[in-house]
């Protein structure tokens, strides 16, 4: 394959941005090592444990398994995107508030699932949650707080609490 440089043009966390990257250079390196947005982790890397999910046109996607050039005209948003400012999103507030961050290294990819686990459904039922986070990997909480955390920030949303 050539090393021939190819443009990328894609949003990123709301902003424009456009890099020449390498066509077998991975959304994960650029995400990292080109913009700084070192909140997607860099872990498996093989599309096993969920660290690096970020969401691709509002879908949970494993920037570890995606090519930067497939990103062409889409838009991305990292855990960087995520709050308002200053002020937490409610998955966010409601994962620290409620204690399920453990180590947080699985934290990241946790919230980015969730997020688009609700931007598609505002009213999930627990096994919806289960499913969204079956493929973020977490070695100490248990699961547990996690979904509920992501229940009640579900509630927040819908504007219920
Ligand atoms: S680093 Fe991408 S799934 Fe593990």
């Amino acid at each position: 394959m050539s090393n021939k440089l190819i443009d990328l043009k894609f949003k990123v966390n709301g902003k424009e941005v456009e890099l020449k990257v390498n066509p077998k250079t991975l959304l994960l390196e650029v995400l990292r090592e080109e913009l700084k947005l070192t909140g997607t982790r860099q872990s498996c890397e093989v599309s096993a444990c969920g660290a690096c999910t970020v969401n691709i046109d509002g879908k949970a996607a494993r920037a570890c398994s995606i090519l930067a050039v497939q990103l062409n005209g889409h838009e991305v948003v990292t855990i960087e995107g995520v709050a308002d400012g200053k002020t937490l999103h409610p998955i966010q507030e409601k994962m620290v508030s409620h204690g399920a961050i453990e180590c947080g290294w699985c934290t990241s990819g946790m919230v980015m699932s969730a997020r688009a686990l609700l931007l598609e459904n505002l009213k999930p039922t627990r096994d919806d949650i289960k499913k969204a986070l079956q493929g973020n990997l977490c070695a100490d909480s248990g699961y547990v707080k996690y979904v509920e955390a992501i229940e009640m920030a579900a509630e927040v949303m819908q504007g219920n609490k």
